[in-house]
């Protein structure tokens, strides 16, 4: 939530920022702006609206050239999305520049004290308190870093600010609570940005920041410590893809490119974990054996459709170690007084590892000294950080909004941590669960067969135009069908706007049902024909039938017994019923895109919504 970039080198400031915004503007797209440090002064630009707003801005009024700059692209919390209330904010001298990510909690006190000593704010944000403390700390030590660190000490809440002042050239100063901020390290100059995608275009050279360190860029120099001025220990490494992976390659949009790499994320999902012959190595999440021999107890922890992993992941996890697993979304957990201790396993599954509801989750679960293992796919990232363990996913950066192979990848993630559980504990290969070999071979050619289904797409998207002027649709799974059908109805709230319920088939009659009406289209996840919950899914689609739905059933090749009651039919490769949810998530994905462009919305930045959600 909201994008921050910082950059002190030789190049034009102005134009490294607006290019490291363009790849952070999935984080938020309220509204821009940035400053830049001129000669002994500061410019600033700022605009409503998409960054594509503050770009026709600058064209029509340049600002003047500098190296020295800050930029920010914001999702709204305090105060609407106007020009007023876009970032930076300055102090009353416009001398200082700040941006920031995040809430800051004690913002009203400080604006009081802030009027009372005759500072006058210009908008209605929580950040501006900022720049005027900052002006004043500055005014006290004449130092940046040390007037940074001030501030910090007076702040409640999370944030990551970065600052410039036009009395200190070539400088930038960053700090980070509880709010993501890395360091890019280039050839003699240095970046600082929510997310290394802003200047991945520039180095792969990174430094993680921890919490409540504040940093200084200077040309040659990156300090960073505590917010006392301890010297602070940070961890430098290489980011391990390219700019090519942050960019459309040839696609209109980039979900449409990340559906499209979904059997390539999937199989570097699991290169390296299992082997060809079906040997699963999981050592490098670092559990000992006997912490997980010794658990009683698995809590997943999610949001959004990371939380529909979880759902999953239940399946997998009590069929595979036989420990009581429940699924939680992650703002609910800490609320409700959870039964966690040391022998709970918490597994917290975050794409972007920086979702504040469920960082507060795993922080909760650790001071009740429950073991936390974090399923996540952003090296560095502040989950994993603070998790007890940790396994990445391998998907590859994740720029559109809705989230696609970040999501396939997660759940063959939470396969194997429930297989890599049942090996040390014995149970995965008991008579009961003795499919496991069966499973991990079809793992192994998982992307084979997502690759047919990626191509095998066009009459899904043809289906999905003819649906463009409808109100409502309806899903429809049982068993692991269920959390595919909440994931596909999410997917199309999210992108199409439409409303759309997914609910567990065995509920319809429940109440469900009263929703069917003529011609309401109601999308099936059916079960393999094996499955003792096949005929059941099918007495379903012909109970909805009856009443008038237009039934859109997503059935395994093979599967005669859909046949006469599907007005439409969505053929899926067979598969091991355990692996069925990677399988049947992918047309649903293709449905709600291509649904959402009908309609005219935009796909990879649908409104209202942020990619990593950063506040509470
Ligand atoms: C937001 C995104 C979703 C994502 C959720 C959890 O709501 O729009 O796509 O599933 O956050 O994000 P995380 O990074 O924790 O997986």
């Amino acid at each position: 939530m909201c994008g921050i970039v910082g950059y002190v080198g030789r190049a034009s400031a102005a134009s490294v920022i607006i290019s490291g915004l363009k790849r952070l503007e999935y984080r938020g797209y309220d509204s821009s702006g940035l400053a830049v440090l001129t000669d002994g002064g500061l410019a600033t630009a700022k605009s409503a609206g998409k960054l594509a707003n503050l770009e026709d801005l600058l064209r029509q009024r340049p600002l003047p050239g500098g190296s020295t700059a800050i930029g920010h692209t914001r999702w709204a919390t305090h105060g609407g999305p106007t020009s007023a209330n876009a970032h930076p904010h300055l102090d009353n001298a416009k001398r200082v520049a700040v941006v920031h990510n995040g809430i800051i909690e004690n913002f009203a006190a400080l604006r009081a004290e802030l009027a009372e000593r005759g500072h006058e704010m210009a908008s209605e944000t929580d950040t501006e308190v900022v720049a005027h403390l900052l002006a004043e700390h500055f005014a006290a030590t004449g130092d940046l870093a040390e007037a940074m660190r001030g501030v910090c000490r007076r702040l409640d809440g999370a944030f990551t600010l970065v600052a410039v002042h036009a009395d200190v050239p070539d400088t930038v100063v960053g700090a980070r609570r509880d709010s993501p901020l890395v360091v890019g390290v280039g050839e003699g100059e240095y970046f600082l940005a929510s997310d290394v995608a802003a200047f991945i275009a520039h180095t792969r050279e990174a430094i993680e920041l921890g919490q409540d360190q504040v940093v200084e860029l200077r040309p040659g120099s990156v300090t960073v410590t505590d917010v006392h001025g301890e010297p602070a220990e940070v961890r430098p490494y290489t980011v391990d893809w390219d700019v090519s992976a942050a960019e459309k390659g040839g696609y209109d949009q980039f979900m449409l490119k990340e559906i499209a790499e979904q059997p390539k994320a999937v199989a570097d999902t699991l290169r390296g974990r299992i082997d060809a012959e079906g040997n699963l190595t999981l050592d490098e999440i670092g559990l000992a054996a006997h912490v997980l021999r010794e658990v009683d107890k698995i809590i997943v922890v999610a949001c959004g459709t990371a939380f529909h992993a979880g759902l999953i992941a239940r399946y997998a996890i009590e069929r595979w170690t036989r420990v009581p697993c429940e699924v939680e979304l992650a703002s609910e957990f800490r609320y409700r007084h959870p039964i966690v201790d040391s022998r709970s396993l918490v597994v917290a599954i975050s794409q972007s590892g920086e979702t504040m509801d469920t960082l507060m989750a795993l922080r909760h679960a650790r001071e009740a000294g429950a073991k936390v293992l974090a399923i996540c796919n952003t090296n560095g990232s502040t989950i994993p950080r603070e998790s007890d363990a940790v396994l990445y996913t391998h998907a590859g950066p994740e720029v559109a909004v809705a989230s696609t192979k970040a999501f396939l990848t997660q759940v063959v993630a939470c396969y194997l941590v429930a297989l890599h559980m049942g090996q040390a504990r014995g149970t995965a290969d008991t008579a009961w669960s003795g499919d496991v070999a069966t499973v991990k071979r079809e793992l192994l050619g998982m992307d084979k067969l997502l690759s047919q289904v990626v191509e095998a797409m066009e009459p899904v998207r043809e289906l999905a135009r003819s649906l463009r002027d409808k109100n409502t649709v309806l899903f429809l799974g049982r068993h692991l069908g269920y959390p595919v059908a909440l994931e596909g109805a999410l997917k199309l709230k999210e992108l199409a706007y439409m409303h759309a319920e997914g609910f567990a088939a065995g509920e319809l009659k429940h109440g469900p049902i009263a929703l069917i009406e003529q011609d309401l289209p109601v999308v099936v996840i059916v079960p393999r024909e094996d499955s003792p919950l096949h005929d059941k899914i099918v007495s379903n689609i012909q109970e909805i039938r009856a009443r008038g739905a237009r039934t859109i059933v997503v059935a395994e090749d093979g599967d005669k017994a859909v046949v006469p009651y599907a007005d439409h039919l969505i053929r899926t490769p067979r598969t091991h019923s355990m692996l069925q949810p990677l399988i049947a998530t992918v047309p649903l994905q293709v449905f709600a895109c291509e649904l959402a462009t009908a309609r005219g919305n935009e796909v990879d930045q649908p409104r209202n919504l942020a990619k990593s959600v950063t506040v509470e």
